[in-house]
């Protein structure tokens, strides 16, 4: 796997995958594409009516570490307990991940090597209220109870580049893990994606994307049913 290290609108990392010639963000900003979609829209958003204790949040393609680390701080700075499990098929090198700017303190940087230093498969503790579990495995292979997460970050490579991820059975694959309530985010928003997230029975929404990119897709398991 050849990674080459590029710099994105806002000052972010992000890699570059030679071989498929895509990156693991937008170039407009790794970092505020992340907050934006994922963050903002998916676990902020979940938790405006959420009465639970603590939160599953289930992540296609583990990467960066990125959206781990937000979700982390995030954990860290408000009064959730996170539950994190995501699914990685080609770990970052640790030459790699090493060199990212991710962590703007010390103890950010401590923490973000932590995601990353944690053993793969079974969850671990890295902050308070945070907790990881990393499987290294393709999402072709994974197998996970349904309805057992409230929210979902689909962040794989985009279809035009992997479009066996993409697929309605794959779909249906991924939005099985809801619960009911649950919310699937991702930073795409293909016709093709929300005719087949409809198909499956969720409320589709269309939102505005990261700077750079005009729209995203929120989906949303119903409540009863
Ligand atoms: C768009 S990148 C995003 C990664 C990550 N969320 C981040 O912020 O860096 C997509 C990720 O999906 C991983 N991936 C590719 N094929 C996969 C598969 N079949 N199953 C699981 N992960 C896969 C890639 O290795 C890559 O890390």
């Amino acid at each position: 796997m050849s990674l080459t290290i590029i710099t994105t609108g806002d000052g972010s990392h992000s890699l570059r995958n030679e071989a498929l010639n895509e990156t693991y963000h937008s170039v407009h900003g790794a970092l505020q594409e992340s907050v934006h979609v994922f963050i903002r829209n998916g676990l902020e958003h979940r938790l405006r009516d959420f009465h639970n204790e603590s939160l599953s949040i289930f992540e296609v393609g583990f990467g960066t570490g990125l959206n781990a680390l937000l979700t982390a701080n995030y954990a860290l700075e408000n009064t959730v307990t996170i539950s994190y499990t995501s699914i990685e098929a080609f770990p970052v090198p640790g030459e790699i991940w090493r060199t990212l700017n991710y962590g703007s303190t010390e103890e950010g940087q401590k923490r973000f090597y932590s995601l990353h230093e944690a053993a793969w498969e079974t969850e671990q503790q890295i902050v308070p209220r945070f907790r990881l579990r990393k499987m290294h495995i393709t999402l072709e292979d994974m197998i996970l109870p349904a309805s057992s997460f409230d929210v979902i970050y689909f962040d794989a490579f985009a279809p035009n580049k992997q479009p066996d991820l993409w697929t309605l059975p794959m779909l249906e694959k991924v939005t099985a893990l809801l619960r009911p309530g649950g919310v699937f985010v991702t930073y795409c928003a293909k016709g093709q994606l929300k005719r087949d997230l409809k198909s499956l029975g969720l409320t589709t929404d269309t939102l505005p994307g990261p700077p750079g990119k005009k729209e995203m897709v929120r989906a949303t398991r119903a409540v009863m049913g």
